[in-house]
């Protein structure tokens, strides 16, 4: 979309508007913040955003969200910025996911910040999928969990190592899969989507991007390599960028040769589950009776079915 579009769509929204007077202003004029839990930096061509809890696997929590989200419209309205870098700091995890306890601890006293998490949250993650002009690279290296899928899987391009721990979870606390779950899982190969939402499986490394969460997987050690070659890049298109991933890319050696992890279940995972109902995906799974299947019953009824 257009700026004039993307600045309408903004102010329409009464949440944004009213943290974009709280925050904007200050992330419009500075270019650094002082917020420690994410770290908002100009480098080279790219605006850099660091989610920047690495003791609590860089959780997402509401002042995260409120600092990212009116950060993106002074990106894309910076001429300097042409694209932008999401990454976590510490190494372990992009991003594990929401910051589950914080939000429940505000349910429990009552406080309005847990539905404004919700909502600000998602806000967040449709902005990155419909609303950012300039491309946006999430370097999902480590744990990458729920909320912290939702920071990535919507923008352009998503760059997994060996080290990524990809998993939709949200089942196993009594959740729908959400963080726009219900937008890129059913558009997952075959019916793999439903099965990762139902069961939490994890994804590991080049699984991440066999099963199309990441567009590029790239040896973590060469992770740093790569950022540098972003930045250096000269007012740069999508197209060059991509080159310098898809290089990148190609390079990569960790497992190229290995399969997919769930190619050899692909067939009966199409099969079972696509059934309109879970009552039918467990009677699919029950008739099936192979321990992959029945494995998959246990880990369904550890969490929802129970
Ligand atoms: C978010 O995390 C930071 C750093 O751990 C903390 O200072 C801040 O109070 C947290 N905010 C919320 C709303 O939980």
């Amino acid at each position: 979309p257009e700026t004039a579009e993307y600045t309408s769509f903004l102010s329409a929204h009464g949440t944004f508007s009213r943290i974009d007077r709280i925050l904007g202003h200050k992330s419009r004029t500075s270019k650094h913040t002082d917020a420690v839990e994410v770290l908002l930096e100009r480098k080279g061509c790219a605006g850099v955003i660091t989610l920047n809890r690495p003791k609590f696997l860089n959780a997402l929590n509401l002042s995260m969200i409120r600092h990212i989200y009116p950060h993106f419209s002074f990106l894309e309205q910076d001429p300097e910025t042409f694209l932008i870098i999401i990454k976590g700091a510490g190494g372990k995890a992009f991003c594990a996911g929401g910051d589950i306890r914080a939000i429940s601890e505000a349910g429990k006293a009552n406080q309005k910040i847990a539905q404004d998490f919700f909502r600000e949250e998602y806000m967040l993650n449709n902005a990155i999928g419909m609303f950012l002009r300039k491309p946006y690279v999430a370097l999902i290296h480590g744990i990458t969990m729920g909320g912290g899928v939702g920071l990535s899987v919507h923008g352009q391009f998503r760059v997994a190592t060996e080290k990524s721990l990809f998993a939709m979870p949200e089942t196993a606390i009594g959740l729908f899969p959400d963080v726009g779950g219900g937008y890129f899982l059913p558009r997952l190969q075959g019916e793999l989507g439903y099965f990762l939402a139902l069961t939490g499986f994890r994804l590991k490394g080049r699984d991440v991007y066999a099963a199309g969460i990441a567009t590029h997987f790239v040896d973590s050690e060469k992770l740093g390599m790569l950022e540098e070659d972003l930045l250096a890049l000269k007012s740069p298109s999508k197209e060059n960028i991509a080159d310098v991933l898809d290089a990148y890319h190609a390079k990569s050696k960790i497992d190229q040769d290995k399969s997919f992890i769930l190619e050899e279940h692909m067939d009966k995972i199409n099969s079972w589950f696509s059934a309109n109902t879970v009552e039918q995906i467990v009677e699919n799974l029950q008739q099936d009776g192979s321990s992959f299947a029945l494995e998959q019953l246990k880990v369904m009824y550890g969490s929802f079915l129970s």
